[in-house]
């Protein structure tokens, strides 16, 4: 009998005899744990089966957030169908697809937007290509999304002794033993960590996805000065509206008060720019301010501006790759902005959302002349703070 046909016959019973309860629960226990799902993340768990994960993912980020569960078994999503719909679990999405076909646009389209998380719980052993399938899963997660892979090897040490049970009950359910698909993240994701379970049985890794591509050639980053203040004036009324003109000497105090000051430059003239400021900071702005009174610990991006001549080069990822960076060094929770929505900035929006960020409220300022949204996004690998997902003061 083929795997395929393994879990159209065996769905109802798998959650009885797949030994979930005194072998494997607690790797899926594990993983969740160690990812940290907040309220409002959307998840998507490749190869789902009978959902076993979605009450523990549900709970985490319930109620804004979407846990969407991709199996090509159609009885094994029945069966996590009727658990979501016994149990509540609202925010659960289910998709009938093989992994190995898997329609990343279909899945950030079902998700409501690209993946906070991405797990793969005992499935991609058992899967003919798991390093396509990981690739396609991975495609629909935004840069710096966290992800995991709990799978199966055979145990060690002591016991090694219940080895020939372990191959002979992963084999009835067409897992490979010597797949060791969490070695995928060693080549995709950064940060990894890992648990070894039940005799190095249950093999958990976790790490989040790199949040942008390196460099461009002939690109440099390095921090800003306030000598920079005539070239950064240039680079920053030419991306008005979407930043406030600003004249050289308020730019050079700007860097002066800076947590994070840097720029990217091509040929010894600086090509983009951010400006960030931690918490604390002498600085009257009003959107600052909001996200002063809001209280979490973050890093506020000020203004991050890329030359017309250099759009496309994926240079304010490079910048927000940077931020990112600086903040979880400094352990803060969140990177923050705001993107203006009148006068609109739709790709900003856009590209802030693909980078994971969430709208958690709206003013209008400079006297009513332009209304923005204040933006949060967390930072890999902190204890992410609560973000409302959608919600506006
Ligand atoms: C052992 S079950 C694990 C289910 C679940 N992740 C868990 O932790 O309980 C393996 C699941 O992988 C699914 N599967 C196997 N190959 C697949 C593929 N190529 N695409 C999608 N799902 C697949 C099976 O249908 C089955 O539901």
């Amino acid at each position: 009998m083929g795997s395929r046909e393994r879990y159209r016959s065996g769905a109802r019973l798998y959650d009885a005899l797949s030994a979930e309860w005194p072998v494997y629960r607690i790797g899926r226990i594990e993983a969740i744990r160690m990812l940290d799902p907040q309220p409002g993340e959307r998840v998507l768990d490749l190869g789902c089966g009978t959902g076993l994960n979605h009450p523990l993912l549900h709970a985490a980020v319930a109620p804004h957030g979407r846990v969407l569960g991709v199996d090509r078994s159609t009885e094994m999503l029945a069966v996590a169908r009727r658990r979501a719909e016994r149990r509540g679990l609202d925010s659960v999405r289910l998709l009938e697809s093989d992994a190995l076909e898997l329609d990343a646009q279909r899945v950030v389209a079902e998700l409501g937007g690209p993946a906070d998380i991405v797990i793969a719980t005992y499935t991609l052993s058992i899967m003919a290509d798991p390093a396509q399938a990981w690739q396609r899963a991975i495609a629909a997660a935004r840069p710096g999304a966290r992800v995991a892979i709990v799978d199966m090897q055979p145990p060690t040490g002591a016991a090694r002794l219940v080895a020939p049970l372990a191959r002979a009950f992963a084999g009835f359910g067409g897992a490979d033993l010597d797949a060791h698909p969490w070695r995928l993240l060693d080549r995709t994701a950064v940060g990894v960590r890992g648990r070894s379970l039940r005799g190095d049985h249950i093999q958990v890794r976790t790490g989040a996805l790199p949040m942008t591509p390196a460099l461009p050639d002939g690109v440099t980053l390095r921090p800003l000065v306030p000598a920079d203040a005539d070239q950064l004036a240039v680079l920053n009324d030419a991306a008005a509206p979407a930043v406030p003109v600003t004249p050289p000497a308020d730019l050079a105090e700007l860097v002066g008060i800076a947590g994070l000051a840097l720029g990217l430059e091509r040929a010894g003239r600086l090509v983009g720019f951010v400006i960030a400021m931690r918490p604390g900071a002498d600085y009257a702005s009003e959107n600052y301010a909001f996200f002063e009174a809001r209280g979490v610990d973050h890093l506020y991006v000020d203004r991050i501006v890329i030359a017309a001549s250099e759009r496309g080069a994926s240079l304010g990822a490079v910048l927000y790759d940077a931020v990112f960076a600086a903040a979880g060094a400094e352990g803060r929770r969140e990177v923050t902005c705001e993107v203006n929505l009148d006068p609109p900035n739709p790709g900003s929006l856009a590209f802030h959302e693909r980078l994971g960020f969430r709208s958690v409220g709206t003013q209008a300022t400079k006297g009513g002349t332009v209304t923005v949204s204040l933006l949060a996004a967390a930072v890999p690998g902190a204890t992410a703070a609560s973000l409302d997902g959608g919600a506006t003061s």
